[in-house]
Parts: C-alpha cells; structure tokens; sequence
C-alpha cells in the first residue's frame, strides 16, 4: 500500500469513529435491533471506500482541507438534458468548452440512468442504478465525463431518484413474480383497506395526469404505493435492505466521480398512514445518515436536497449547525415569489421572503434559479397575500391566466401544468424568456418585419413555435431600427423586445446577486423560448414540462456570435453580471444582506455589504420608468452594469431594469 493510501486509511477511520456512535443511533432509531444489519451496512461503506480511486479520495481530501469550496461567489452552475444538449455523454464532454465560454464550472446532468423506453418521467422512473441508458453511452464515459470535467475545475451533479423505482426495475419485477423478499421492499397490499386509509390524509403530487397514491398490480393482484406516477413504485424505507442498497447505489455513483448528489424528492421518503407522507421525522433521520455516509465515505461529495415544499418545511432539511444534513437546498420559495412579482409588478412579497433568506445562517447555501426542467408551483406565503386581500385559489388562477398569456396586457407565453379544476390548482411551464416576453416580442417584430418587406409571416412563426424550424432569422432579429425597415408600429414591437430581453436580464441579475449558487437552466443562457415540438410526441405530450425540456438550439447558440442579436444581448449580459460578480467579494455569502425600502412598491432593494465593499442593487417590476427613494448618504456609486457613476439616492429605474451599485472605494476596486 501506498503511503497517500495509508493516509486515506487513516482519515477515513478517524472519520468514521467520529460519527460511529451517532450512525449508530439513528441507525438504531430506525431500525431496532437489526445490529447485524448495521454491521453489515458499515462493511459496504469500508468496501466501497476501497473501491474509491485515488485521485477522488485526493479530492476529498482538498475539500476537506477547504470545506467552504462550494460557497464562495465563483460557482455558476448550469443544469441541462444530456439527449438534448449533445446527443450523449461523449457529445456533452466534446461540449466542455461550450462550458467553460459560460463560465460554468458545475453541471447538473439530468437523469441519466437506465430506464424504460416509455414511462420513464424524464428519467425519474429508474430500472437500474449501476446502468446508463444505452442510448445516452455507458458507465465508463460517465466516469470519463467526471474526470474530463474535474480537470476541467467543473464538479458534476447527477440525481439519486431514492423515492421510487421503475416499475422495471429488477426488485419490482420479482416483486411481480411474487417474491415476498422484494414486495417487501415496496408498499403492497392485499386490498385497499390501508391504502383508503392513506388517500385520506396523502394530498397528491400529480392530480391530473396521475391521481391517487395507488396502482392495482395485476400480477399480484394486489395494490401498490405509487405517489408520482403509477409506474414509479414508492421504496419502503422501513426496510433496513432497502436502505442498504440504496446507499450502495449512492456510493457506487459517487465513485464513478460524481460530486454532489441530487436527493430527488426526498420529503417523501417515509410513509406512515395518518400522517401526510411528507416531511416526516425518519426523512430528516435517514438525510442525516446519508451525510454521515458521505463525510466518512466521500467527504468531498455535496448532498442536495430537492425540497419542493412550502417555505417553513425547505430550512429543515439543512439539519442543525453541529448536525448538518444537506449541503444545499434548493431556493423553491424565492424562485415562485419571484414569478408573483413579474405577474403582479408589485415586490412586496418578494420583500418579505428575502428578509426571510436574510436571517437565515450564512452557512446555509442555497441553489438560486429562475427555471428548472420542473413546473412552477406557486408555493407561495398566502397568509401574508391575505393581508392585501389576494385568496390563494383566485391568485393561483390570476398567476396562471398571467402566464399563459391570457391576462389583458400580459407579454408571457407559458402553459398549465397539472391543472384540476377541482382542487381550483394549476402549475406553469415555460423557459424564461418565453415568461419574461422574449417570444411574443420576437414573434411580434417578426410580423412587423414581415409587413414591412409585405412577406407572408407563417415560416418564420413556425421558426419560434416549433423550435426546429430552420428559420433562425427571426429569433435573432436584433431589434435595432437601423437594421431594417418598419413600420411605425415597429417601434412599439422594437421596445417589447428590448423591454423583453432587459427582463430577462434583470431576473438573472436578481439570481445572481443572491447568496449561494447560481444554476442557470441550459438554454436560457442564449434566451431560448417554448418548444412546442412535444405535442406532437405521443410519449410526451400529456407532460407540458416538455415545453421546456426542448433540444438545445445550437443554431441559436451560433447566433450569440451575431453582434446585436438577441441571443447574443442575452449571453453577453449574462456573461458580464457572472464576471461582476465572480470578481467581487461582496457576492460571497458571508456578506451581510438586507432589504432596502425604495418607497415604490414595484422596486426591490437589496443591499450586501463585506470586506470593505458595499453594493445596492434594485429591481424594477414595472414596465414604466420609476426612482428608486433609497437614500444611501455615503459617496458616490458605480453601477457595475453600466458603469455611470451616480449617488444611491433617488435612483433613475428603467421599466423592467435593474442595477448594481457599489459604492467607490479603495478595497472595491481591488475586487476578489
Ligand atoms: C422530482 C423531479 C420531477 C419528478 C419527480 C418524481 O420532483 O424533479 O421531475 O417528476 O421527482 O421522481
């Protein structure tokens, strides 16, 4: 044995005596008695700590050397579809550099692993842990992937789907075949007494396009717990095996290179009739366990937790100070309360959840976006919207009429997701440029260039609405008068569109000033709008999240290079607040943070303010020009996004723009 090995040894048995008596117990909680089972699980996490190669335990070791690696302010995250970035792992390594153009250094490949040609649920639906789908590559270029990547400087994310297998899956088969051992891993039972039982309080996840909690096998005859969709069959954590090889399969992912784990779903992992199967005190026992497994196993490896729950049920699931459970969660609160105030121009509740944000632990790191592959739920704090008198059920439908476009006035183009009208609930779909009014200025200019040069618009519509036509002009008209001819009403159009793509920016630039770490979704990047391809997919259309799930443009992509097209306003833009913002320490979490009142209830202020440098950044939700009262008395400013220099006081707000104030000093200047 090497030297550095003898060393891991060593560090991972110290580790390990560490959390011995704490694993223990909670192990113990679980499942009483079952010490031999216990023995067994910490033979794997030995095994399995064998089995990790060199250079990751080298990486843990840095890491630990380092434990604030993830949490300064130069992680830019991207997340994004391996079939419809690059075709495959090997295209989305060949795709590195692309990466690194956008400054990203931490992917989040999306479900990847092996699992039914159809229900599948984007990949949520997995046959088998230890196997990439063929069609995406192989265990091997996954591995190849990581390590192309960690030379990279990128770290690479992937879900660990621990609520539920496919319905394909091996256990679930010889479940099927009547194998007591493995119906035991799962929810059966004979008849519907306890499932009843359960509907009572269980609400459902999926009320349109898979109600109840239930699904009748007829191979066993017999009813089988499904709370996503009825192919998605719930593990039964009560089962110590289940847990076991769940950690297996964690741990087996984990030294393919993977460093942080995406624990999808993970409120609902533990059942319990009468309750409603969310959240319950065993979620927050087994997270912790699979962060003591990590911090001995693979110290260097980040847990987050995918805690799509309403605001007081997400910081939980951070553990405590001295008993950490995830790493990072996602920022699901402030990502809704953000779409309320596009909808509604009015920053009020945005206000109020960033004083929440605010008076949380620094420690805590939050994964800040505006879109991910999954719908908007509008997980909002209703009881204080019921102070201005907004009723959730109304506002729920206000916010969706909002966003389909409906709304009189509105410039978004989304669609409903999972609407009941019974339960008076509907989420929303859509890219962010779509929702933000890129794709009905777009379509609008094209209209009016069309009138102008008297062309027939039908091609270049279907340019935007199918996604794949080969008509690029019109998305990356750039907008300028200079550039064509128009019609008077032009102007109007060429306004919506730099209105349009300012949105777009300002809510970018909103995600990014937050602490904790930017994750752009793929495609926003170069302001892709709605793919409406997937209605014509059989295997798709019933999930409208497959409007955003659309191929990657890379035509689009190519247009970024254009002077003065959209796609390249965009990712310049983009490019520049990430700069800004990697280069100055202020945006690191341990700056303190407040909100600022600008006395206009459409603009938001927030200050940050450590290591000597102070920054003011506002929002303005109004499509008119406001001022921001804010009344800074201490010197001058320079608004990093334009660079004129200013006082903090009575700011000059564009309609739907935003700026970065930081005040001029000595330290400023001096950046990271
Ligand atoms: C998570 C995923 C979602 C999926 C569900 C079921 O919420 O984000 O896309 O449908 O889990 O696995």
């Amino acid at each position: 044995m090497s030297k550095k090995e003898e060393i891991y040894n060593k560090d991972y048995q110290s580790r390990m005596n560490r959390y011995y008596d704490e694993f223990k117990w909670l192990y113990m909680e679980l499942y009483q008695d079952q010490y031999a089972a216990f023995h067994d699980l910490c033979d794997d996490l030995h095994a399995y700590f064998q089995a990790r190669e060199t250079d990751l335990k080298e990486r843990d070791c840095e890491r630990s050397a380092d434990p604030q690696w993830y949490r300064g302010n130069d992680m830019l995250g991207m997340m994004l579809y391996v079939d419809a970035f690059a075709k495959d792992l090997n295209g989305v390594r060949e795709k590195i550099p692309y990466f690194k153009s956008c400054g990203v250094n931490y992917i989040h490949l999306m479900p990847l692993l092996d699992s039914p040609e159809e229900k599948n649920d984007g990949g949520y639906a997995v046959s088998d842990f230890c196997r990439v789908k063929p069609e995406l590559g192989t265990m091997e270029d996954l591995k190849r992937l990581a390590e192309e990547c960690h030379e990279q400087d990128i770290s690479l994310c992937l879900d660990f789907v621990m609520n539920h297998t496919s319905e394909e899956h091996e256990w679930a088969r010889r479940a099927k075949a009547g194998e007591r051992e493995y119906q035991n891993r799962y929810f059966f039972y004979d008849n519907y007494d306890i499932p009843s039982q359960f509907e009572r309080t269980v609400p459902q996840v999926f009320p349109t396009t898979a109600p109840g909690n239930f699904t009748w096998n007829p191979d066993t005859g017999k009813v089988v717990m499904t709370t996503f969709y009825p192919y998605q069959w719930d593990l039964n954590y009560g089962n110590p095996t289940v847990f076991r090889e769940m950690v297996g399969n964690m741990l087996y992912l984990v030294n393919q290179g993977i460093d942080i784990i995406r624990l999808d779903a993970v409120p609902y992992i533990w059942k319990q009739p009468g309750t409603n199967c969310r959240n319950l005190p065993q979620v927050h026992n087994i997270v912790r366990m699979m962060r003591i497994i990590c911090e001995v196993v693979c110290p260097g490896v980040l847990l987050l937790g995918e805690v799509v729950m309403e605001p007081d049920k997400v910081a939980p699931y951070f553990g405590t100070v001295e008993k950490p459970e995830c790493h990072m969660l996602y920022n699901v609160t402030t990502m809704a309360s953000l779409w309320h105030t596009v909808a509604t121009k009015d920053a009020r509740l945005l206000r109020r959840q960033m004083d929440i944000m605010h008076a949380l632990p620094k420690e805590y790191v939050f994964q800040n976006y505006l879109r991910c592959h999954d719908d908007i739920g509008w997980g909002l704090d209703y009881a204080f919207l019921r102070s201005f008198g907004m009723e959730e059920v109304s506002h729920k439908k206000f916010l969706n009429d909002y966003f389909t476009g409906k709304y009189e006035g509105s410039f978004a183009r989304g669609e409903l997701y999972n609407a009941s009208e019974e339960l008076g609930d509907a989420r929303l779909c859509g890219t962010t440029a779509s929702l933000c009014g890129v794709e009905m200025a777009v379509d609008e200019n094209k209209d009016e260039r069309a009138a102008a040069v008297g062309e027939n618009t039908g091609n270049m519509t279907g340019a935007v609405i199918n996604g794949t036509d080969g008509d690029v002009s019109a998305l990356v008209f750039d907008g300028r008068h200079d550039t064509m001819p128009h019609p008077i009403s032009g102007i109007a159009a060429d306004d919506a569109l730099n209105q349009a793509i300012r949105y777009d920016l300002t809510l970018h630039a909103f995600m990014l000033a937050q602490s904790g770490i930017p994750v752009i979704y793929s495609g926003d990047e170069i302001g892709e709008t709605n793919d409406y391809s997937y209605h014509d997919e059989p295997k798709k259309r019933d999930d409208s999240r497959y409007l955003h799930r659309g191929a990657f443009r890379w035509d689009l992509e190519e247009a970024r290079h254009r002077e003065g097209s959209v796609q390249q306003r965009i990712f310049d833009g983009l490019r520049q607040m990430e700069q800004i913002r990697s280069s100055h320490y202020v945006f690191r979490a341990d700056a303190d943070v407040w909100t600022v009142d600008t006395w206009d209830d459409s603009v938001l202020g927030i200050i940050r303010s450590g290591a000597g440098q102070k920054l003011v950044t506002l929002y303005n939700f109004s499509d008119q020009d406001r001022i921001a009262w804010i009344n800074e008395n201490d010197g001058m400013y320079t608004d990093l996004l334009s660079g004129s220099r200013m006082e903090a006081k009575g700011v000059q707000m564009p309609a739907f723009g935003c700026r970065w104030l930081l005040r001029d000093c000595d330290v400023c200047e001096a950046g990271r």
